[in-house]
C-alpha cells in the first residue's frame, strides 16, 4: 500500500500572462459580449490617458466591424501622446508591463487591460494586435503577438509609417458579440462624454457613425499630478524602497524627501515621538526599526490630510453641462465631498442628481459610477456607492414621488480601491462609504430645495393666472358701467401684469 509519502506532486510555475490566460474572466473577458464591450473600454481608456497625458483635448474613434464568422475588429484611434518606438512591443505584448504605475489619478492601473483584449484576439481568432503610433516625427506599424508561457512579445512585423499627428491607433481582431454588446458600448461611450466632457468620441459599427458626442467643453480640466506616497500609505516594503539609494541621508531628511506632508517641523516631531535620533543615517538602521518606523508611520495621527491638489475632479459646471447636454433633465444640481483620504490616499467624490424622462423610474435614484472618470457598468451591487446609496431614505427627500431620478457619481483618487482586476466595482471601505452617504444626502437636499422651488412657482404662476382672469372681468365689467371701450379695459388689464410675467 503505498502511503503519503510516496505521492508525487508536479510543482512549477507560470507567467503572468499563463495566469490571465487561464482566468480571463477575472479581468471581464469572460464571454464573447462582455469581451466585445472590455476590449472598447480598455483601449479607449488607454486613449484618454494617452491624451491626458499630452495635454489635449481627446478625439476618439472607436470602430466596430463584424465579419461574418462572429468575429470582430475593433480599432481605437486617438491623438494622445503615442509612444516611444521601443516601448510597443512590451507595453503590448506583456501582461503587467505599464508607465502608471506611479501614484497619479489615472484610468489605467495594473498594466493589464490592453494585453488582456491582445491576448484574448489572439487565443479566439489567431490574429495579432496592429498597433500604429507616433510620438515624434516618426510613426511605426506593429504587427504583434504575445509568448503566453514566457510573458513576452513576438513582434511579427514593424516598419515605419509617418501620420498626421502623434497618437496611436490599435487595432485587435477577437471571437465577440456585437448584437449584445453593441448597447453597452453605446452606454460606456455616452457615460464616457459625461465624464471627460472636453472630449469627442465617434463610434462607427460596421463603416456607420452611431454616436458622435461631445465636446461639451473647451476647457480643458487641469492635468493630475504625480504626488509621493502619504506616510499613512507606507508599509515596511514601501519604506525599505523608499530607502534605497538614500542611505547616506539622516532620517530626517530621508522622511522630508520621500514622503508628502512632512516638512522638517513634522518630520522633528515624529522622530522625537518614535524616540530615535533624527541624524541617524538611513543606512545604519537595523530591520526591527525599519519596521516599528513603518507601523508608527501609518498610526501618527499628526500628520496633515493627503494633498488634494494632485487631483482632477471633473468640476460643477462640466459635470452639469455634460448630463444637461446629454440626459436634458428637468432638474439638476451638483455636490461635492472632499479632499479626503483613504488609507493615506486623496480622494474627491463628485455628484450630480438629475430628474426627466430620460431616466428609468424606480423607488430610488438610479446610480451611474465613475472612477477616475471612466464609467463602471457592471458588479454594481458590489460597489460600496450603490451600498450607499441604498442606505439613505430617499423619500425624506421627496424622492422618487413619482418622478424619474439619476444620480451621476464620480469618485476620483491617485489610487482607486477596486474589488478586481477588471476594475468594475470600489471595495468596501468606512472613509468612502461615510463620504458617499455624506454626498447622498447632500444631492437629496439640493433637489429637495428644487422641486419645493419649482412647486412654489407653479402654485404662483397658477395664482397670478386666476388673478389675472378676474382682474379682467372686473375692468371689463367696471368699463361696462363707465361706458368706456372694452378693448381699452383689456389693454389696462395686461399692462398691469406685463413685468410679472417676464
Ligand atoms: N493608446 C495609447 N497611447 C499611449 N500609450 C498607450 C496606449 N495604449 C497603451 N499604452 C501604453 O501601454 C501600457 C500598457 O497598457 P495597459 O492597458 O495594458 O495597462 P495600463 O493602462 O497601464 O493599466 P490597466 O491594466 O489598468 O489598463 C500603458 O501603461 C501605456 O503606457
Ligand atoms: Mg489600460
Amino acid at each position: 500500500m503505498s502511503g503519503p509519502e510516496s505521492k508525487h506532486l508536479d510543482f512549477s510555475s507560470i507567467s503572468p500572462s499563463e495566469f490571465f490566460y487561464r482566468n480571463r474572466q477575472m479581468a471581464g473577458f469572460g464571454n464573447p459580449a462582455q469581451a466585445t464591450y472590455s476590449t472598447v473600454r480598455e483601449l479607449v481608456e488607454n486613449s484618454l490617458d494617452s491624451c491626458e497625458d499630452a495635454g489635449r483635448a481627446p478625439v476618439i474613434a472607436v470602430s466596430l466591424e463584424t465579419t461574418a464568422s462572429s468575429q470582430v475588429v475593433i480599432s481605437v484611434e486617438d491623438n494622445g501622446l503615442g509612444l516611444p518606438y521601443d516601448e510597443v512591443p512590451s507595453a503590448f505584448g506583456q501582461v503587467l508591463y505599464g508607465s502608471k504605475y506611479g501614484l497619479r489619478q489615472k484610468r489605467g492601473t495594473f498594466g493589464l487591460g490592453v494585453t488582456m483584449a491582445v491576448l484574448y484576439g489572439q487565443i479566439t481568432t489567431d490574429s495579432p494586435v496592429i498597433i500604429h503610433t507616433q510620438s515624434d516625427n516618426r510613426g511605426w506599424v506593429y504587427r504583434l503577438y504575445i509568448d503566453i508561457e514566457n510573458n513576452h512579445p513576438l513582434v511579427e512585423e514593424s516598419s515605419e509609417r509617418i501620420r498626421s499627428e502623434t497618437g496611436t491607433t490599435v487595432t485587435v481582431r477577437i471571437e465577440g458579440d456585437l448584437p449584445r454588446a453593441a448597447s453597452r458600448i453605446d452606454d460606456y461611450l455616452r457615460l464616457t462624454s459625461i465624464a471627460t466632457p472636453h472630449a469627442r468620441l465617434v463610434l462607427r459599427i460596421d463603416d456607420e457613425t452611431t454616436l458622435d458626442v461631445g465636446p461639451w467643453t473647451e476647457i480643458l480640466p487641469p492635468q493630475p499630478m504625480e504626488a509621493k506616497p502619504h506616510p499613512r500609505s507606507a508599509d515596511t516594503e514601501l519604506v525599505r524602497r523608499t530607502m534605497a539609494g538614500k542611505q547616506a541621508l539622516s532620517l530626517k531628511d530621508y522622511l522630508i524627501g520621500s514622503f508628502q506632508q512632512v516638512g522638517r517641523k513634522t518630520a522633528s516631531e515624529f522622530i522625537r515621538f518614535l524616540g530615535l535620533d533624527s541624524k541617524r543615517r538611513v543606512g545604519d538602521l537595523s530591520r526591527t526599526e525599519i519596521s516599528r518606523i513603518s507601523s508608527v508611520l501609518k498610526s501618527y495621527d499628526s500628520f496633515s490630510r493627503p494633498d488634494g491638489n494632485s487631483l482632477s475632479p471633473i468640476g460643477r459646471e462640466a459635470f452639469l453641462k455634460g448630463v444637461q447636454s446629454l440626459y436634458e433633465p428637468e432638474y439638476f444640481s451638483y455636490a461635492s465631498r472632499g479632499p479626503l483620504e483613504w488609507d493615506g490616499y486623496p480622494f474627491i467624490l463628485e455628484g450630480v442628481i438629475a430628474s426627466g424622462a430620460a431616466f428609468p423610474k424606480g423607488e430610488e435614484p438610479t446610480l451611474f459610477r465613475f472612477a477616475n472618470r471612466v464609467p463602471l457598468l457592471y458588479d454594481a451591487s458590489d460597489d460600496i456607492l450603490t451600498k450607499s446609496l441604498k442606505r439613505v431614505s430617499w423619500s425624506r427627500y421627496g424622492i422618487p414621488n413619482g418622478v424619474p431620478w439619476g444620480i451621476f457619481v464620480s469618485f476620483c483618487s491617485t489610487k482607486v480601491p477596486y474589488q478586481a482586476a477588471g476594475k468594475q466595482s470600489i471595495a468596501t471601505l468606512d472613509e468612502i462609504e461615510s463620504a458617499g452617504l455624506a454626498l447622498f444626502r447632500a444631492l437629496g437636499r439640493g433637489a429637495l430645495k428644487q422641486t419645493k422651488r419649482q412647486k412654489r412657482s407653479k402654485r404662483s404662476q397658477k395664482r397670478m393666472r386666476e388673478m389675472k382672469a378676474s382682474l379682467r372681468m372686473i375692468a371689463r365689467f367696471s368699463a361696462d358701467l363707465a361706458e368706456v371701450n372694452t378693448q381699452y379695459a383689456d389693454e389696462l388689464a395686461a399692462n398691469l401684469f406685463r413685468g410679472d410675467e417676464q
